[in-house]
């Protein structure tokens, strides 16, 4: 793969991801980068098609097998389309979750255990992963209000059982010790500015640069 980078936002449900990410973008676009901003699942037609069966319904609606199946094979179609020709053309790539969050939404949080989803994303992706992970994490109770302030019914996530929303938090924060040279924890309970010093701070470590 040539020059381009993959940053990826991960976390729990109302962490502020999608302001950090926009901000992010805006801050690597002033260096003259080119910047692609994208999302999990969605992210291309296909996987914008594929979303919209996982994030709205009845919580109970698929198996978490199916629910695996679905948001790999969105996975499939926003890497293959968007991503790997991004990074290709030297583009840096801000993606709004990706691998972790099946890791912990359906491998902690479902149940379904990491081998499983591991082994899938192997089988599909080789050794492909972010160069750099960004996991916002915030008590569960502090993220869900968030999320009610904000309202929508892209809510079929969120409506799941408290204790779900725990066992994922406690998986993004196992993701980050297992994988300590690709991922930075950021406490997302500050306010947003000081979130924002903590996510450049990270960047410009691990990519050796200077933006504010
Ligand atoms: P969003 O609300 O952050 O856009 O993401 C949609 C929901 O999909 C969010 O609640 C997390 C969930 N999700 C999974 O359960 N597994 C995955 O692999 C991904 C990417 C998202």
């Amino acid at each position: 793969m040539a020059e381009g980078r993959f940053i990826t936002f991960e976390g729990g449900e109302g962490a502020g991801k999608s302001t950090q990410l926009q901000r992010l973008g805006d801050s690597l676009s002033r260096t003259g980068v080119d910047v692609v901003r994208s999302r999990e699942p969605g992210g291309s037609p296909a996987a914008e098609e594929i979303r919209k069966m996982l994030v709205s319904g009845e919580i109970q609606r698929w198996i978490p097998e199916t629910e695996l199946l679905l948001h790999t094979a969105a996975r499939v179609e926003h890497v293959a389309s968007v991503v790997k020709p991004a990074l290709v053309r030297g583009s840096w790539v801000v993606c709004d979750r990706f691998h972790d969050s099946t890791l912990a939404y359906q491998g902690y949080g479902q149940g379904l255990g990491t081998d499983m989803v591991d082994h899938l994303h192997r089988l599909l992706f080789g050794a492909f992963q972010p160069d750099l992970t960004l996991i916002f994490d915030l008590p569960v109770d502090m993220g869900l209000g968030r999320t009610q302030r904000r309202g929508g019914d892209e809510d079929r996530y969120e409506r799941m059982e408290l204790e779900f929303h725990e066992r994922l938090r406690n998986g993004f924060l196992e993701i980050a010790k297992r994988y300590p040279d690709r991922c930075a924890v950021v406490d997302a309970a500050k306010d947003e500015n000081d979130v924002y010093d903590d996510v450049i701070a990270c960047v410009n470590a691990r990519f050796s640069l200077d933006l504010d």
